[in-house]
């Protein structure tokens, strides 16, 4: 996380369970970016030295995520605008945009963003996502899904599972094949600029040896309801979870190429 402070008295703690937000709506890019924010504010509400507390909890059906700081704290009359969009005080170069988006972004992930503070003693932000149950869907039929879209994008590090994707091509219906995450997201981003990505159905591998898996290339375009995710590791607890959690659909390799082996 990069943060910015000109004062390096302040001690942030966290105390957290491993991996406990993936099963939640929420994807990693969106929340780091929220939560950095979040912890960039109690620093700035901190002059000299003061304590930012991050702690991340899980209890049956809900994921709790609370920052507490013991900074300059908001008056309430300031309070009831701070998730406003544009709505700054106390900052020269302040945008007003974080809260608003944090709270967008949470509630669009079903969950609840609360603020509690007391002027000169400090203040809490208290959030709260569902556990979405990880039901993935699983799908054998990759061509029925993806039958009404203009363009299919693939992605795959293997060659072979590439060439065997030439199979959806129909002439009308165009397969574009990638082997690198990066180069399927700069194509993407193209696109988006163009006419939009709407008509594109993404048929994605999970485990790409890059940097990003299939489930990250997702997030990071923004593609659940458009997307399936063809692997071999469809019975990976992780990757069901991931994908039960986007509503992101799993077609094992071998099946979805089945007409092709002649079942
Ligand atoms: N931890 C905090 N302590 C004191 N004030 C805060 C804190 N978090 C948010 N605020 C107040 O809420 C306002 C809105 O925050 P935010 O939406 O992140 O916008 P920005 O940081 O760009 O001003 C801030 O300008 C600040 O006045
Ligand atoms: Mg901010």
């Amino acid at each position: 996380m990069a943060l910015r402070s000109n004062d390096s008295n302040i001690t942030l703690t966290l105390d957290a369970i491993p991996k406990v937000l993936t099963s939640t709506r929420a994807d990693k890019i969106n929340l780091k970016r929220i939560l950095s924010n979040i912890i960039q504010n109690s620093i700035e509400a901190i002059s000299g030295s003061g304590n930012i507390h991050v702690v991340v909890k899980k209890s049956k059906d809900k994921v709790k995520i609370e920052i507490a700081d013991d900074g300059c704290g908001i008056e309430r009359e300031v309070l009831k605008k701070v998730f406003e969009k544009g709505f700054t005080k106390g900052k020269s170069n302040g945008s007003g945009l974080g809260l608003a988006y944090a709270k967008k972004m949470i509630e669009f992930w079903n969950g609840k963003i609360h603020v509690i503070s007391k002027p000169g003693k400090g203040t809490k932000i208290l959030i709260t996502l569902p556990v979405e149950k990880s039901e993935a869907k699983f799908i054998c039929d990759v061509e029925a899904l993806t039958s009404k879209s203009r363009f299919i994008a693939m992605l795959d590090d293997s060659e072979l599972w590439l060439k065997r994707g030439e199979a959806f091509d129909k002439g009308s219906q165009k397969l574009i094949a990638f082997s690198d995450p990066d180069a399927l997201i700069g194509w993407a981003d193209t696109q988006a600029k163009v006419g939009g990505i709407d008509d594109i159905s993404f048929v994605i591998d999970f485990d790409l040896k890059s940097h990003l898996n299939g489930v990250e290339v997702i997030d990071r375009l923004g593609i659940r309801k458009q997307s399936v995710l063809l692997t071999e590791s469809y019975s990976d607890a992780k990757v069901v979870s991931l994908c039960g959690a986007r509503g992101v659909p799993i077609a094992p390799k071998s099946l979805a190429f089945s007409r092709l082996d002649g079942f």
